[in-house]
């Protein structure tokens, strides 16, 4: 296999013979993607390098004609970036990732190219390792763990490591979306715990799903959990146990926990976060964790990733991961298929698929990653920017399934 050399980095070709040149930002996982790509008569180039890449550096590597990029959340695809692509011939970019908030949307619909993500698959993953953080932070997991590999352990005691209690606890959930939404009932189902959440909407489903686990409790003679769509966010972060937060990063939703916010918390609650790191005032959150040694956090993102605040990582009170609520191998193999398909589809010239279900494209949660049917849709699974670029969509009951 050749490699090249552009803006300080290797690259990696596979299929040189391709006729459209596609380039990948990172490694990605599985193998399903590269096949898709290779289908679709693409010359692939995939970066070596696991640092993040400046703008520069893509831009390099673009160069003069490059049909498409699947790119990383960690690079800014500002209007620059997407007229370079635009000027080398780019007709379509993805990211690998559900969230967008690196991307201008605008811009890159302003230069015509549509704009992939890859929803639906990281929804259980991402519930998962919130669940992990959420247990973790109440029974100081990593705190005890530390102690008894330093070999402090010298006898079980009443008071060692006391820690909050779950079960029948109430549960708090900013963004109830699909992730928040999953996140809500496995706590919810496995704890019995009532629920208090906020949204810009009200989530039908969820409330529904919750109503079928009420009739499942009174039927085995459990008291029913008590759920509640709150009137605003306070009234959840005043009285939530446990406040995990879900949201997009906007606007709206950056420094949603801020000093203020925090300060209304229950002082020994433990705060969630698996959506975004700047959704919380990092400062202000050391600080609180600082002032209540009862309180906790369990973080799986950061507001200025890779770097941390200071003080974060030495507080006993917080847990942290760097940001791999979305790595397990069913997960992240079928970001990239969602991603390759999301190109491959636009440089055939297929119509976007208009349902968020992305089953017919990689299967169930879990499974082996490959479609349920022989014929998949023929259409790019996820396009951001469809309706404003007026693309041709797919209806699911129209789709070869
Ligand atoms: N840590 C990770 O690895 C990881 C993995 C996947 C997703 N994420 C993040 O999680 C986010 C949610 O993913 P999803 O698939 O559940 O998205 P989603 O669009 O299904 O859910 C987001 C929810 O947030 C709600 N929301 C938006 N602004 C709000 C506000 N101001 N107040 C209250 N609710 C608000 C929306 O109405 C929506 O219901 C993504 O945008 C991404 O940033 C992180």
């Amino acid at each position: 296999m050749s490699t090249v050399q552009v803006g300080g980095v290797e690259w990696q070709i596979y299929n040189p013979q391709g006729k459209r040149r596609v380039l990948v930002t990172k490694k990605l996982v599985g193998d399903r993607w590269l096949r898709e790509l290779e289908n679709a008569d693409c010359r692939v180039e995939v970066c070596e390098s696991r640092e993040i890449l400046s703008n520069q550096q893509i831009a390099e590597a673009i160069g003069n004609r490059c049909d498409a990029v699947i790119g990383q959340l960690t690079e800014k695809w500002n209007d620059d970036l997407f007229g370079v692509l635009k000027k080398a011939g780019g007709v379509v970019y993805s990211n690998f990732a559900v969230g967008f908030d690196n991307i201008d949307i605008a811009a890159a619909t302003k230069h015509g190219i549509p704009v992939g993500n890859t929803p639906g698959v990281l929804t259980e993953a991402t519930a998962e390792m919130a669940v992990c953080l959420t247990y973790a932070a109440a029974r100081h997991l990593l705190e005890a763990n530390k102690y008894l590999v330093e070999g402090k352990y010298k006898s079980w005691l009443p008071d060692l490591f006391l820690g909050q209690q779950i079960y029948r606890k109430k549960l708090g959930v900013i963004g109830t979306g699909r992730i928040g939404s999953a996140y809500a009932l496995s706590m919810v189902r496995g704890n019995l715990m009532d629920i208090v959440y906020y949204d810009k909407f009200t989530n039908k489903k969820m409330e529904q799903q919750l109503e079928q686990f009420n009739q499942y409790l009174k039927e085995i003679g459990e008291k029913p959990i008590e759920y509640k769509n709150a009137a605003s966010m306070e009234q959840v972060i005043q009285e939530a146990d446990i406040v995990s937060l879900h949201p997009n990063l906007d606007s709206s939703t950056y420094h949603l926990m801020n000093a203020e916010r925090l300060q209304l918390m229950k002082p020994n609650a433990i705060l969630v976060n698996c959506a975004r790191g700047p959704i919380i005032d990092e400062a202000a959150l050391v600080e609180h964790c600082k002032q209540n040694p009862g309180f906790a956090a369990g973080l799986d993102v950061f507001e200025h990733e890779p770097a941390l605040a200071p003080g974060l990582k030495d507080l006993p009170n917080v847990v942290i991961v760097p940001h791999i609520a979305s790595a397990t191998f069913w997960t992240r193999s079928a970001m990239a298929t969602i991603a390759s398909l999301n190109i491959a589809s636009i440089l055939k010239g297929y119509p976007c698929w208009s349902s968020g279900d992305m089953t017919p494209f990689v299967g169930e949660p879990g499974g082996n990653g490959e479609p349920p049917s022989d014929v998949p849709p023929l259409a790019a699974p996820s396009i951001l920017n469809a309706k404003e670029l007026g693309l041709q969509s797919l209806q699911p009951s129209k789709a070869a399934l």
